[in-house]
């Protein structure tokens, strides 16, 4: 053997030591955030289910086993690729009440308050059960109340997980709601891994909903008693706002890069508009050669990170209320110009670089899940309850946790929100509006075949965690849970600084820092969960070991 093979013949055998094993799957495959949840849409898988009923199950499941985000007082982004090809994207976020009020959330002095964020007030209009319920009515095929029993059986008592019991025991927030505390901080006698969580009024509840559909949550019993306890308590959400909650369905957005069609959230979502209009800056810049992780690549993306997120501050919203110029910030030219103005060897600052003008045109806690069933149906599902808990509080005698998805609006324009966000007049708060929202669930395809299925929590970092891992994927050809693994970095705009997590090299970090970027460190850019379909046509699935989630099919 030549030096030069032998050299090779070792490196290749070394290759597989760093390559993660993704899990793999013949015909039909779940990753979620929580294994029970994940177990519990495989079952639906092999009963014969479609993709659109396991995304049910997990969804109601996780509302049960992953109360941190899981949830029926949140709201979500449901995409789906039939094995046809046709898609579809159900918007399901919630709205703002009747009676909220642009400054709603500012005292007289004008300052903000911690209300957009805590309590009764802090709620939108949870549009979950609706969008479930829609998914299920038209795409699904296995019985409703089938689909919800997991739930109900696992709301009898599960094994809270190592994870679980951390986050519960740590969480502040659910010990200033006394239900809260009561349910899931057992008045501070907190819960051990591997005790048994006990819902018995969230049990009864989902039992409602699986008996008398979901117009029980919104008109039923259960509306009736949640609208009763949000008015003792100060909280907008009428009985009118639950009867008038409508789910969205619109059309995906789409675009191309390198070969491969995307298919992903259009607005309410910035996230869809975001990965296409940023993967359109790298498209023809020679990025990833490079290399993965060289700080030259981590600085031409962040760049493109910035520009995007100057423009997301302006320009989008729900586009029911705000003309969204979608058109205009994702056309070819626009962008190019936009690349334009990064230089590969130093970093701009964000006062300098503002909104573009695109061309006028016609117009802390999330949870996602993705889902291929065997016949090739594809479901990428994100939902929340924004922040972890949502706004701490459980509603009386129902069990179930309200999100605190108000903070996502700009509760005062210029001022930046819970994840930093500076956002304008365009996202401000309108009765009936939805809240911009980065949830990006996304699914990509290769030849006109399903190729990726992917979505994350994780903020205003789920825009960048989820493109960094299709990036990894497409560029740099990692299978699923590599790309899932390898460090992120993320940059926003405001504030002026680019975030890494742990795992860059020091040398790397000093050429970031040298080429003028404020660097910082962060815990996690997003919790991504990935299935991708590979070249012999198994399934791999990649479940973020940042998280404590579940890859697993058959
Ligand atoms: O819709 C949004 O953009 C936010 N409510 C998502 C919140 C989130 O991902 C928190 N999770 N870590």
């Amino acid at each position: 053997m030549s030096p030069r093979s032998l050299a090779l013949a070792l490196l290749l055998c070394l290759l597989p030591a760093f390559a993660a094993h993704p899990v793999r799957a013949r015909r039909a495959m779940v990753v979620a955030q929580e294994p029970h949840a994940t177990d519990a849409g495989v079952a639906v898988l092999k009963a014969g289910g479609n993709a659109v009923d396991a995304a049910v199950a997990v969804g109601f499941a996780l509302a049960v086993t992953h109360p941190t985000a899981g949830n029926l007082g949140g709201g979500g982004f449901l995409l789906l690729r039939k094995a046809s090809g046709e898609t579809t994207f159900l918007d399901f976020r919630e709205r703002a009440p009747a009676n909220a009020t642009r400054d709603m959330y500012l005292d007289s002095s004008g300052k903000l308050t911690r209300d957009s964020l805590e309590g009764w007030r802090a709620a939108g209009v949870p549009g979950t059960v609706h969008g479930l319920a829609l998914a299920h009515r038209k795409y699904g095929s296995k019985p409703w109340a089938e689909l919800i029993a997991p739930a109900i059986r696992l709301a009898r008592g599960f094994p809270v997980t190592y994870s679980v019991a951390q986050s519960l025991k740590n969480t502040k927030l659910l010990a200033k709601f006394p239900e809260s505390r009561r349910i899931f901080q057992r008045d501070g006698k907190f819960f051990e891994p591997d005790e048994l969580l006990v819902q018995p009024e969230l049990g009864n509840t989902l039992d409602r909903i699986a008996r008398f559909g979901p117009r029980e949550f919104y008109e039923g019993e259960v509306a009736k008693k949640f609208a009763a306890a949000m008015a003792a308590n100060g909280g907008l959400i009428s009985l009118d706002d639950l009867k008038n909650y409508r789910t969205v369905e619109r059309k995906p957005l789409t675009g191309a890069y390198r070969g491969y069609d995307i298919v992903t959230a259009p607005p309410p979502s910035s996230g869809g508009l975001g990965i296409l209009q940023m993967m359109g800056m790298l498209e023809s810049s020679n990025y990833a050669a490079h290399g993965h992780a060289a700080a030259a690549a981590i600085h031409f993306v962040a760049e493109a990170m910035r520009r995007y997120y100057a423009d997301r501050s302006e320009y989008l919203a729900d586009p029911d209320f705000f003309k969204v110029p979608v058109t205009g910030l994702l056309d070819k030219a626009y962008i190019s110009s936009r690349r334009a103005t990064i230089d590969p060897s130093r970093a701009s600052t964000s006062d300098s670089i503002r909104q573009g003008t695109p061309p006028a045109s016609e117009s802390a806690e999330t949870t996602h899940f993705s889902i291929v069933d065997a016949q090739g149906n594809a479901v990428a599902l994100t939902y929340t309850l924004n922040g972890s808990y949502g706004n701490g509080v459980t509603v009386p005698g129902l069990g179930f946790l309200l999100n605190n998805e108000m903070d996502d609006f700009a509760a005062k324009p210029g001022e930046p929100n819970m994840f930093g966000l500076v956002q304008g007049e365009a996202n401000a708060i309108q009765p009936g509006k939805r809240p911009l929202s980065s949830m990006t669930p996304t699914i990509l395809l290769k030849d006109g075949k399903l190729f990726m299925v992917v979505g994350a929590p994780g903020g205003s970092r789920i825009i960048t965690g989820v493109m960094q891992v299709i990036l990894n994927v497409v560029d740099f050809g990692m299978n699923a849970q590599d790309a899932i693994d390898a460090p992120r970095f993320h940059h926003q705009w405001q504030p002026d600084k680019l975030s890494l997590e742990k795992g860059f090299s020091p040398d790397t970090v000093a050429l970031l820092k040298s080429r003028g970027h404020t660097v910082d460190s962060i815990s996690t850019v997003a919790n991504v969960e990935a299935i991708v379909v590979q070249k012999d046509g198994w399934l791999a699935g990649g479940s973020d070991r940042r998280s404590h989630g579940k890859a697993a099919g058959y």
